[in-house]
């Protein structure tokens, strides 16, 4: 009874940490960051017109302008308004009628892989370049949802997550959604209590298969509504991964570029493969749109890690993304403040480590929405003039 009472007392004293940590994060309500502020020359790239052109319109009215404060500096624009410009100019990217919502499952059954801070990231950046992006936290530790400034436990409750549709008591996802702080990026959240859906599948699974299709047709009836929809896993091989593994139609492996992580991806693809078999006898072909690996936390000082990622490319050829993602101090620095790169405070991370993290981040994502793209039949035209297909 003593080490039962010891553990519950250290997870309540635990749960008091993070909830510390975050009201320190958190100005208003959980989960209500103020949004990100753009300079204008942050502004310009992203809306694809230049200063005098926005500055015109917003004369002209066509666009709200900006206030000037008592210094004489004028107000920064919010993601919102760089959306609302883009719609104004027709320069916002969109997935066209007859294009697919991509589905991007960021798996790995490795522990500690840099699932959730691939899928952040890539959400962010997805979502900055104009795109309608939903991240489902599909994974009990709920990490995902602790990004966007919620205490899980707290401050989500287990009918808003996906436990109800995978235990068939909700076919459509709708009631789950919630909006976040990023303009048009939204949150299926997740908590402690989706783990019972694991037990609850794997019962049903048995008697009947189509139990593994529900996260597939619950995404399905909403993913009109969207671009992109990238779902975080755990890191494990359970009835949510399988799940997962069926809804997806494109798949992103992220693998630090060390030894036993390299073995436990190789382990991962094997599981794969006898997966997907398995869910292709009951359920039909599973087409994922591409599949790649994607090098995370590469440590530059290490020089087995710089041997291995030279070698990759020969073996690996085209499933690795070009792009790795180094190892930073500065992710570490943003987390403490409950933050993303994408979103860090001035001075709360040193400059240039910020600005090497974030170019790495950005190269990687670059590289992750033009393969979205050459998925979508609309672009091809465009991506064959610019020479991207
Ligand atoms: N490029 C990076 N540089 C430094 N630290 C990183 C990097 N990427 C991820 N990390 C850190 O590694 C740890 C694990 O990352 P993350 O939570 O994204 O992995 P995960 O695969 O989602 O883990 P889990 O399997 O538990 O869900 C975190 O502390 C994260 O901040
Ligand atoms: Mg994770």
């Amino acid at each position: 009874m003593t080490s039962l009472s010891t553990l519950s007392d250290l997870s309540e004293r635990m749960h008091r940490l993070i909830r510390a940590i975050n009201d320190r994060n958190i100005n208003a309500k959980p989960g209500k960051m103020a949004p990100k502020i753009y300079t204008m020359k942050e502004a310009e790239p992203l809306i694809g017109r230049k200063y005098h052109t926005i500055r015109a319109a917003e004369k002209e009215g066509r666009l709200q302008p900006r206030e000037t404060l008592a210094d004489g500096r004028r107000t920064g624009y919010t993601l919102a308004d760089i959306n609302r410009a883009r719609e104004v100019f027709g320069t916002r990217l969109r997935r066209g009628a007859g294009d697919d919502p991509i589905r991007i499952a960021v798996s790995n059954f490795k522990g500690g892989s840099a699932k959730t801070t691939t899928t952040v990231h890539a959400a962010q950046y997805l979502a900055e370049h104009g795109l309608r992006v939903l991240l489902v936290d599909c994974d009990p530790q709920a990490s995902s949802t602790a990004a966007f400034g919620y205490v899980p436990d707290d401050d989500v409750n287990v009918s808003n997550t996906l436990l109800p549709l995978l235990d068939g008591e909700q076919s459509s996802l709708a009631y789950a959604i919630r909006e976040t702080y990023w303009d048009s990026l939204d949150l299926i959240p997740s908590n402690l209590m989706l783990y019972n859906a694991e037990y609850g599948l794997a019962v049903e699974a048995n008697k009947n298969p189509t139990a593994l299709l529900r996260l597939l047709l619950g995404l399905q009836s909403i993913e009109q509504n969207y671009d992109v929809i990238l779902l975080d896993p755990p890191p494990a091989l359970g009835m949510i991964s399988l799940s997962v593994m069926q809804a997806a139609n494109a798949l992103v492996v992220p693998t630090p570029p060390a030894l036993y992580d390299i073995f436990s991806t190789r382990a991962f693809f094997s599981m794969l493969v006898e997966v997907v078999e398995t869910l292709q006898r009951h359920f039909g072909e599973v087409d994922y749109k591409f599949v790649r690996l994607l090098v995370t936390r590469l440590d530059m000082n290490s020089e087995t890690q710089q041997q291995l990622v030279e070698l990759l490319p020969e073996v690996m050829g085209n499933t690795l993304m070009r792009h790795s993602v180094t190892k930073t101090a500065a992710l570490d620095r943003a987390g403490m403040y409950g933050r993303s790169l994408y979103e860090v405070l001035p001075d709360s991370v040193p400059r240039k480590t910020w600005k090497r993290a974030v170019n790495h981040f950005n190269k990687a994502n670059e590289e992750l929405l033009l393969l979205i793209r050459q998925s979508w039949p609309s672009h091809a035209e465009v991506l064959r003039e610019e020479g991207l297909l």
